[in-house]
């Protein structure tokens, strides 16, 4: 079955209809404090990566409930969030309006491989999450699109799962050789998926943060819970996120135990 874009845009609409907003978007089934502390070490790393993003224009590609678009605007940066399903946008949209943010808002929907801004527009783009569930045609369409609409010497941020993780690796949902009847696809993108386009797109890229202890945790918990109560688990989970931001060092280590990357990717020219 080819990839249909119509059928994930009615995936995630439909997942975000059913469950809570961070098993929508993160980890449909892991307890509360997985998603947690997953959400803490994405949006704390990629904001202390960011520094100063007052009046700048940022894109963020595949927004879903605004976990990276509302802390952007809390923070004076004008942010351009797109996204495929309405309803992610509506959620986000709600959210800003909450807040009193959303006069700095401009939402797109859109499918992240046809955007249409004009080259060189964006002072930074961030994409999480969208990637791996992307096949590998519309991933290069992406990768291209953000290196086009980027100002040159600027920065885009991406998450990347670890196709070498050894959690990852054995986990067989990410063996998917194609999109399920639901909608649904997820994979496995690598650094070398990265590396591949460095040269012809003109980027030059570094691996800023990764997950190594959140990783072992997550892909052990399974193990932990009928040992652990809850309460446990959660300050386990919050220990480790906190580590994993203190981390300075990405080493041999991360190439085998974390199942994420924070990347920076910056134009060339
Ligand atoms: C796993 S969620 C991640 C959402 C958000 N980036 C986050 O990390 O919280 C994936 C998001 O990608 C959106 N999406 C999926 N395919 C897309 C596409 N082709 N273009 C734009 N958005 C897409 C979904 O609607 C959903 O909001």
């Amino acid at each position: 079955m080819e990839y249909n874009k119509k059928k994930a845009e009615e995936f995630w609409t439909n997942r975000v209809k059913e469950v809570d907003e961070l098993r929508a978007v993160l980890s449909y089934n892991a307890p509360r404090y997985v998603n947690e502390a997953y959400d803490k070490w994405e949006i704390s790393t990629l904001l202390k990566s960011l520094g100063k993003v007052k009046n700048k224009k940022i894109l963020d590609i595949a927004c879903g409930v605004g976990r990276v678009t509302i802390p952007l605007l809390e923070l004076g940066a004008y942010v351009y969030a797109l996204d495929n399903s309405k309803k992610m946008l509506d959620i986000t949209n709600k959210k800003a309006i909450k807040k009193n943010l959303a006069k700095n808002l401009k939402l797109i929907k859109s499918s992240a491989d046809e955007i249409g801004f004009n080259n060189n527009f964006f002072d930074v783009i961030v994409c999480v999450g969208l990637l791996e569930h992307l096949p590998s045609e519309l991933k290069v369409k992406v990768l291209e699109e953000i290196i086009r609409m980027l100002k040159p010497k600027s920065a885009s941020y991406l998450i990347i799962n670890n196709k070498n993780s050894i959690f990852l690796n054995k986990n067989h949902s990410y063996s998917q050789k194609e999109q399920s009847s639901d909608g649904y696809y997820v994979s496995l993108i690598g650094m070398d998926f990265i590396e591949k386009y460095s040269k012809t797109l003109g980027y030059t890229y570094n691996i800023i943060s990764s997950n190594i202890l959140y990783s072992f945790f997550r892909n052990k918990i399974s193990e932990l819970t009928s040992s652990l109560n809850d309460e446990t688990l959660g300050l386990l989970f919050n220990y480790a996120f906190e580590n994993d931001l203190s981390r300075k060092k990405i080493d041999h280590l991360d190439e085998i135990f974390s199942d994420q990357f924070l990347v920076k990717l910056i134009k060339q020219n």
